[in-house]
């Protein structure tokens, strides 16, 4: 197991390109199972999450090539229409093969992910939303299996909660039903359009993108999709808020700006310069006071809670006291006692941690809980005094692509020590 080694006492000064996101990125992924032949996405990351979506996707039959940053996905042999414990619980986003195989083959068996680090994650929407398309949805030994006769029929499906997930696979499953489906209160985040995008680029019929109702007119038949993956809106957050972290200027490019308003008001709360260009962002708190802050995670555009662990590293630093609720995940809170081993103060109740910020942190092996809380900690060893081992940072590389070379780039001393749990 790769750990990183951290030293202290840095200030992130410069520029980092952004990467294609791994939360759009995967459902991307999946949505290519809904046309025969050979679909291409671009800006595609290079994760380990993205890894595994490809394993599974061979598993199922299909071959996947590419160059840099370029996947190329021919669907032409799927024939094999089930995603394995083994893969899914390694990584939820394999579930997205469920209402694309239905909607194209019948028939598909999924494992169900199980628990995560952070508590329970349940599938019910996912279920319900495509037994909404007629499809006969049984759960045995761990495995879903949904299947319909013909085509899925159009339906009506209203989510009790807005899920991103959920909102993808039945929407994907939509795409190619008979007659036409309405999702309403569907998931708003820009990895949802971005999903929507790419079956549009199939020749899907979607209205409503961006707004909470999806009217879908399903198609006999679509075609391999070609796309470009947009920026990673949490990658380019974790870099800016090491900024505030270290006291520096950071500016991340090759972005969306507008997939970060409620990250940027709440850095500009706390005092930091934030300046925006097209493509751009740039976060100085140099030689600034920084102010504490109360945050609540909610559905975008909300206050996203991919950010939150790497919100409360910086918060542990800032005098004061700072609140932060996460409704979204009311467990995801691993990092509180991580961060307590490098000094921070943080006193957890429920979904909610008061953060009593200022302590001077000091240097501590601490461990990687998932794949946020890898960066919060990474974000806390930059100013933790000494040299500061993290291990289980594979969670890390799930999601973040070449994440020591571009934090060594603004002046991060991070090294991964390879094989080694520190
Ligand atoms: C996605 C992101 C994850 C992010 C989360 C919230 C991917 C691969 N992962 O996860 O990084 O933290 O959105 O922005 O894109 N829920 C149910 N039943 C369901 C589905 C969800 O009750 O069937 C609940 C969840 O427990 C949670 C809330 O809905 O409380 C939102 O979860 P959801 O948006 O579905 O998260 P994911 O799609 O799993």
């Amino acid at each position: 197991m790769d750990s990183f080694r951290v030293t202290g006492g840095c200030v992130l000064d410069g520029e980092v390109e952004t990467s294609g996101a791994k939360n759009a990125v995967l459902p991307m992924m999946a949505a290519t199972m809904l046309a025969d032949g050979v679909s291409e996405i671009t800006n595609a990351p290079h994760l380990k999450d993205m890894k595994t979506m490809s394993d599974l996707l061979r598993v199922i039959g299909c071959r996947i090539s590419g160059s840099e940053h370029v996947l190329a996905i021919d669907t032409r042999g799927a024939n094999h229409l089930e995603a394995p414990y083994e893969l899914v619980k390694t990584m939820r986003a394999s579930f997205y093969v469920l209402g694309p195989l239905v909607a194209r083959f019948g028939r598909a068996r999924v494992s169900l992910p199980g628990g995560c680090a952070w508590g329970p994650r349940p599938v019910d929407l996912h279920l319900k939303g495509l037994e909404a398309l007629g499809a006969t949805v049984t759960v045995t030994h761990g495995y879903v299996e949904a299947a319909c006769t013909g085509r899925l029929k159009g339906g009506v499906f209203h989510f009790p909660i807005s899920s991103v997930g959920a909102t993808a696979n039945v929407l994907m499953a939509a795409t190619l039903a008979e007659g036409t489906s309405v999702l309403h209160n569907a998931a708003v985040e820009p990895e949802v359009d971005a999903t929507v995008d790419y079956l549009l680029s199939m020749g899907a019929d979607i209205q409503g993108r961006g707004t909470r109702t999806l009217t879908i007119r399903g198609k006999e038949k679509l075609m391999p999709g070609n796309g470009r993956t947009i920026a990673d809106r949490i990658e380019a957050g974790t870099f800016l808020a090491g900024a505030l972290m270290t006291r520096g200027r950071v500016k991340t490019t090759n972005m969306e700006p507008e997939h970060q308003g409620a990250l940027l008001d709440v850095f500009r709360r706390m005092g930091a310069d934030v300046q925006v260009g097209k493509d751009w962002v740039q976060v100085d708190a140099r030689n600034r006071e920084l102010k504490p802050v109360d945050i609540v995670t909610l559905p975008f555009p909300g206050f996203p809670t991919d950010m939150q662990a790497q919100l409360m590293a910086v918060l542990t630093t800032v005098p004061g006291i700072s609140v932060v609720q996460d409704t979204i995940y009311t467990d995801r809170f691993m990092h509180v006692a991580e961060l307590e081993r490098l000094g921070a103060d943080i006193r957890l109740r429920g979904d909610t941690a008061t953060i009593h910020g200022g302590s001077k942190l000091s240097s501590a092996p601490v461990m990687a809980s998932d794949l946020r809380a890898s960066a919060a900690m990474v974000l806390a060893a930059l100013v933790a005094e000494g040299v500061t081992d993290i291990s289980r940072i594979y969670h890390l590389d799930r999601g973040y692509e070449d994440f020591e070379s571009k934090l060594s780039n603004l002046g991060g001393k991070i090294e991964r020590l390879h094989g080694q749990s520190a």
